[in-house]
């Protein structure tokens, strides 16, 4: 299907006009990895073909993650970082703006491509005012494009009614748990779903035997099915592997197309279409940091 990869590769962040940053629709996930061990992972990972990084504050891995993109000798400009701040900063745009100067002084980077809400943590009732001043932060070249991490669609809609469009809605999705009534919400107010943990973090996602089917009829494995199933429905996914050869298989979801029927199969696995709940994430509403 993939007559276009680079095409296939790079999804416009439409949101307030501000956000026209493209973004590769393949990120590395960097947690839990630190220190030498998140060098290396991002080092391989860049020397694989990946210009899409994800990192936090709450990863203590922002360091690791600059350091291996200055290492890669790669042009800062073609490689699109993400990273994210914690609870204590949702405030006014001075208290966002420390936020990000120390993430970047970490980093050893001069911006982020995109500076996301880690949580909303609701408790605070800060989120929208978090928002807003990421939103005056864009002005600074600190920040390309700015976003927000597990938001429902309640606490999107406080920050639409406030007038302001985050580019990306980074939130938990993968096939037995996709997340639809956030996605409508993200795709009505034109604002990109990223999903994280897309391969279900080693709990059995990728033997589930509709995935196993595809990938054997295919010839494909499991993990580049699901990966696929993600980005031909246009989703950002941020797998994290460690791992050389997992890394390249995960990129490599761009020279195949899943059917109709296959893509139906797999949405058939989503359990909480039928109401039932993941016991894997983490409920915005009580959890954040
Ligand atoms: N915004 C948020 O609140 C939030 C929350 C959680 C995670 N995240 C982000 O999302 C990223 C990914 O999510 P995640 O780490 O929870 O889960 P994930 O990417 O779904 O799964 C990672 C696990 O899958 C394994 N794996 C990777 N590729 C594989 C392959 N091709 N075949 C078989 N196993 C494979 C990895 O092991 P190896 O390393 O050994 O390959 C690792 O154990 C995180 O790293 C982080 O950047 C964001």
């Amino acid at each position: 299907m993939t007559d276009e990869p680079t095409a296939q590769r790079h999804a416009l962040l439409e949101g307030t006009g501000v956000h026209d940053v493209p973004v590769p629709l393949i990120g590395l996930g960097t947690w839990p990895l630190w220190g030498a061990e998140c060098e290396d992972a991002v080092a391989s990972a860049l020397e694989a073909g990946y210009r899409h990084l994800d990192t936090a504050e709450n990863y203590a891995n922002e360091d690791a993650v600059g350091r291996a993109v200055a290492a890669s000798g790669i042009p800062r400009e073609e490689v699109f970082v993400t990273s994210k701040f914690n609870r204590r900063w949702h405030g006014g745009t001075d208290l966002v703006r420390a936020a990000l100067e120390a993430g970047l002084e970490r980093a050893g980077l001069e911006h982020f491509d995109l500076y996301l809400v880690h949580w909303p943590n609701p408790d605070q009732g800060r989120y929208v005012q978090a928002c807003a001043s990421l939103a005056e932060l864009v002005g600074t070249g600190l920040i390309r494009s700015w976003g927000v991490s597990n938001f429902t669609p309640e606490h999107l809609q406080a920050v639409l009614d406030a007038g302001l469009v985050p580019a990306v809605n980074q939130v938990y999705c993968e096939p037995r748990d996709a997340q639809r009534p956030v996605q409508d919400a993200n795709l009505l107010a034109g604002v990109l779903t990223a999903a994280y943990t897309p391969l279900g973090r080693g709990s059995g996602l990728l033997a589930e035997p509709a995935i196993a089917g595809i990938a054997d009829r295919t010839g494909h494995t499991p993990a580049q099915v699901v990966l696929r199933w993600h980005v031909q429905q246009g989703r950002i996914a941020i797998p994290k592997s460690a791992d050389p050869r997992r890394q390249r298989e995960n990129l490599d979801v761009f020279s195949f197309a899943l059917t109709p029927e296959d893509m139906a199969a797999i949405d058939a696995l989503d359990v909480s279409v039928a109401g039932g709940a993941s016991s894997h994430r983490a409920d915005p509403e009580r959890f954040g940091h």
